[in-house]
């Protein structure tokens, strides 16, 4: 893989911040955007523009081809049965609170439990916590360990009879680390449990089939893969999409509608009401392409590389305590610095151009169980390499610097 290749193609990287070369280690919030996803929402809205799904002219039709044409290209990135198995949404927090607000209407009573994790994203928790009051369900979580992981003994000694569903994440933005989704959807499965994943960190680093792993649900967020934003993507096998009721009315969703009744539209059109995301889905193509082009195989080991050597110059900085210590780890390392509030090291680090996130990164409750108010966090995509790690500690040493004088 050539690196200098790949963040050629970023035009980002031309600029300056604050008149240092950007070392951009923020890529679990968002990723930065290759050419060719830019260039293609331009020509799209200069050369192709129109709405899709509804006119018969030329560029209505060529316009919902290309749309539809994404679809497929998402169904097999991800080696879906079927392209109407694919819903787009506007981030993975929608996807999330479709599923929740979908199968809580029809499935769920006062009572009955959802299991959580305590390394969810807010995306994953909030939408569930809305059922508490609405349903009277109750939510559990699934601890971690002391390495910040969570184990198959840990989620299977929090299931219980009354336990609908098990709504995990992937990879934890926080600890980097990675569940056994396959062995849990097993689990759920063999307790007749549906089970959702929270996608977000794992779709832009880890090699996915949904056929193998086989979840019911899946989130995406698009713009963390290199995409646009205002674009997710919810992966749902077919026999839930058609038993849970639309997420959102509106036109496009629907079959026939009379003063009596509303009839609704086949899949995913029934899950897309209104007027959609169209510029994004079409550029998203070309983040499927890209990720496609460099093989996700190679980021993987790319990445994975690039975390271990992370971890290895962070843990040699007897200022730095990294945060969990997963055994199967993604690439994301979160860290404190005694006495240094999390917000200064990222400032200060900002001022020698390296782009960390700092804060609880939508994850207070694994904050709260970990007795830290903020982390500083330092994530990785495929344009990253050693030199940015190097970077970001001698970033971390002026910080130290700063601070002791
Ligand atoms: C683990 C996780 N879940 C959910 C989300 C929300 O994704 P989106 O921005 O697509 O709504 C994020 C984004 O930070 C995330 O990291």
């Amino acid at each position: 893989m050539n690196i200098d290749n790949i963040k050629k193609q970023f035009p980002i990287f031309n600029n300056k911040v604050h008149n240092n070369d950007l070392v951009y280690l923020d890529s679990a919030n968002s990723s930065q955007k290759p050419q060719v996803v830019a260039d293609r929402i331009y020509d799209f809205y200069t050369k192709e523009f129109s709405n899709v799904g509804r006119s018969v002219h030329y560029l209505a039709v060529a316009a919902t081809n290309l749309y539809e044409n994404t679809r497929s290209m998402m169904q097999k990135y991800i080696n879906a049965k079927d392209p109407n198995e694919i819903v787009f949404t506007k981030g993975a927090t929608e996807a999330i609170n479709l599923v929740a607000n979908t199968f809580g209407q029809k499935f769920l009573e006062e009572g009955d439990e959802i299991l959580l994790t305590e390394l969810e994203h807010h995306s994953n928790y909030v939408p569930w916590h809305y059922l508490r009051k609405l349903k009277g369900i109750k939510i559990n979580f699934a601890e971690i360990n002391n390495d910040g992981e969570i184990t198959i003994e840990s989620i299977e000694k929090s299931i219980t009879p009354k336990t609908k569903m098990i709504a995990i994440t992937h990879l934890s933005n926080v600890t980097g680390a990675i569940l056994p989704i396959k062995e849990i959807t097993s689990l759920a499965h063999s307790k007749n449990i549906p089970i959702l994943i929270d996608g977000c960190q794992g779709a832009p680093h880890l090699k996915l089939d949904m056929q193998d792993i086989d979840c019911d649900f899946y989130a995406i967020s698009c713009h963390k893969m290199y995409g646009p934003t205002g674009l997710g993507v919810l992966y749902a096998k077919k026999k839930w999409l058609e038993a849970l009721p639309p997420y959102q009315g509106g036109g496009g969703m629907i079959r026939e509608v009379k003063k009596e009744g509303i009839s609704f539209g086949d899949l995913p059109n029934k899950y897309e009401a209104g007027t959609m995301a169209t510029a994004q889905v079409i550029a998203f193509g070309e983040s499927i392409k890209f990720l496609n082009q460099i093989g996700i195989e190679n980021i993987e080991k790319h990445e994975s590389e690039l975390t271990k050597y992370g971890e290895e110059v962070l843990r040699k900085n007897n200022s730095v305590k990294l945060v969990g210590n997963p055994k199967n780890k993604g690439s994301v390392l979160s860290f404190t610095l005694d006495g240094i509030h999390a917000h200064d090291i990222a400032t200060i680090l900002d001022e020698d151009g390296v782009a960390i996130r700092a804060g609880h990164h939508c994850c207070q409750i694994l904050h709260d169980k970990l007795g830290l108010t903020a982390t500083a966090r330092a994530s990785l995509g495929v344009y990253n390499t050693k030199e940015d790690l190097d970077k970001l500690n001698e970033s971390i040493n002026n910080c130290k610097k700063i601070f002791d004088r």
